[in-house]
């Protein structure tokens, strides 16, 4: 094992295809802070095996597990190491990915480069997210399947098709969910769990933790309810800024709503 060399010249050695597609430098900016800690680290897709040696020299304190749909040999691949460990299974099987979270609890990175198809990359982002643990990151390479028909991405309609770029596009909104002003919000399953969501030239990186910052703008989703409060208690005119703020602040709101909530009916966007 090299374990002084940079990642760039560690990749270059074991010729991963991460180096010329960009993504090396990016990793070392995340990854040269860490190098040394004793971390997890999963990435889902082997193929030759070249990026699990990659991070079997990188970070030679950490546990590298690699799991591929296919069958890999581990002593053809070199992948015999003390700190490799490798498993057979798919990213979008639900019993395999839990029994893969039964043995090793969590996580500190987890990286997709399987198979690019959009419906898997979401489903294992469902299944394994919930195992990265708070700082964690959650990196999916290739993402420009995601505008591919051929990968289940979506090259006719960039902003509202399934694709997994669209996905999280969408994730961004978690990061402000508390400053949405529509009273009808419903907190949903990623909201005040991810700190960071970076785009990189077919790259993503989600940073999760804790994001329940409360709002300046809001109270439970309502600027009404913050603007009445406010206002009724500073000058005591209690009437006044009820019919103000809960009254026809209130009734302009759930207009709005209702027109918005028709509007994504007819175009299919429930
Ligand atoms: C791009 S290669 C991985 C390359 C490797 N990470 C590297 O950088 O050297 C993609 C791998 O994903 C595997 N794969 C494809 N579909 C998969 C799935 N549903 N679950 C797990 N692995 C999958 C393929 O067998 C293939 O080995």
């Amino acid at each position: 094992m090299d374990n002084h060399k940079d990642l760039k010249n560690i990749s270059s050695i074991y010729k991963t295809d991460k180096l010329e597609h960009g993504y090396i430098e990016i990793y070392e900016s995340y990854f040269n802070q860490i190098k040394d800690k004793k971390l997890k680290i999963l990435e889902i897709g082997i193929a030759d095996g070249k990026s699990l040696l990659t991070w079997s020299d990188y970070f030679k304190n950490s546990k590298i597990i690699g799991i591929d749909i296919h069958k890999i040999d581990i002593v053809e691949k070199k992948l015999d190491r003390k700190n490799i460990e490798v498993h057979q299974g798919s990213q979008s099987d639900k019993q395999f990915i839990e029994e893969i979270i039964k043995k090793y609890t969590d996580f500190d990175i987890i990286i997709d480069d399987g198979s690019h198809i959009s419906k898997d990359v979401k489903k294992s982002f469902e299944l394994l997210f919930p195992a990265l643990k708070d700082n964690g990151l959650y990196i999916v390479e290739d993402m420009q399947t995601s505008y591919n028909h051929f990968f289940g991405g979506n090259p006719f309609d960039l902003k509202y098709s399934n694709s997994h770029m669209n996905f999280f596009k969408n994730l961004t909104d978690s990061l402000n969910y508390q400053e949405i002003a529509n009273p009808f919000y419903l907190k949903k399953k990623y909201d005040s769990k991810i700190v960071n969501i970076s785009f990189y030239h077919n790259m993503v990186f989600i940073r999760k933790g804790n994001n329940n910052r409360a709002s300046k703008e809001v109270i439970n989703h309502s600027y009404e309810d913050m603007k009445y409060l406010e206002k009724s208690n500073r000058t005591g005119k209690k009437f006044k800024y009820f019919l103000k703020y809960k009254i026809i602040y209130k009734i302009y709101t759930l207009l709005l709503f209702v027109f918005h909530t028709i509007k994504k009916i007819l175009l299919l966007r429930i």
